[in-house]
């Protein structure tokens, strides 16, 4: 059975790094859409750096919650993919070898002026803006921010994976962030069947055959059940 699980920040609530949308998102008073966009950046790359800085500290105190775990553990059963909107590596953490990061990685710097990319795990930053190791230049997150594109070949990937499994489980996503959120209708139209787990209800909630309103953890133990029901 080749099952895809689609994370949101939701999943990593309860390992302590807040969600976007959600009061314990704001830094500052500052909201992400107004932090996590190139323009953000050009207009005042210190800024976004300390905001950076303040979310790889809580990233880097963080560990897997048993929802991550519960997902790594699957892939000895069945066919798992993950694709993560998440940008904290926890997946990989708790052992999770099959995943795919859509909006990039927290620890991962990209140089404006060589284009070099590699990873850089100071916490915190000596120096803000951080500077290239190789050309002096400023660096910036490599991450996707709001107004960027997915790079094309992780995004293509995704949507092949989206069409070709038979379930998908969605997990923690407010389902407002596209293209991400068009992958769950993807695969609901190329016959998968779709799983939720969200408190809450989504944009995603009206295509789902299984809502499970419980916080990650918990529903990931009934989401197993309910897997383990179809082998
Ligand atoms: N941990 C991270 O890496 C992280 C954290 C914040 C934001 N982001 C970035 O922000 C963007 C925001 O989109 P998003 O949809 O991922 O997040 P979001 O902040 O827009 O939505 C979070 C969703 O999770 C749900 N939720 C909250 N607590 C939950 C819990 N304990 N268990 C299950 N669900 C819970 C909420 O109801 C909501 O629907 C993403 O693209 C991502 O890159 C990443
Ligand atoms: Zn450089």
């Amino acid at each position: 059975m080749r099952v895809v699980f689609l994370t949101g920040a939701g999943i990593s609530a309860e390992s302590g790094i807040p969600t976007f949308r959600g009061k314990s998102g704001l830094w500052n008073n500052y909201k992400p859409e107004d932090l996590a966009t190139p323009t953000a950046f050009m207009r005042d790359p210190v800024l976004v750096w300390k905001w950076y800085d303040w979310r790889r500290g809580i990233v880097s105190k963080a560990k897997p919650n048993r929802a991550h775990i519960l997902i790594a553990e699957l892939e000895k059963e069945i066919d798992v993919i993950v694709i993560t909107q998440n940008v904290d590596g926890l997946h990989q953490k708790a052992g999770s070898t099959r995943v795919l990061e859509l909006h990039g990685n927290i620890w991962r710097v990209r140089c404006t002026a060589c284009y070099d990319t590699y990873y850089n795990y100071e916490v915190p930053l000596r120096e803000i803006p951080p500077r290239c190791v190789n050309c002096g230049g400023i660096l910036r997150p490599d991450v996707v921010w709001f107004g960027e594109e997915i790079p094309a070949n992780i995004l293509e990937e995704s949507f092949r994976i989206s069409e070709n499994c038979e379930v998908m489980v969605v997990v923690g996503t407010s389902g407002v962030v596209y293209p991400a959120a068009y992958l769950p209708f993807i695969a609901k139209r190329a016959g998968a069947r779709l799983v939720e787990i969200n408190p809450e209800d989504t944009p995603i909630s009206s295509i789902s055959d299984m809502k499970i309103r419980e916080k990650a953890s918990g529903g990931m133990e009934i989401c197993v059940k309910y897997l383990r029901s179809l082998l």
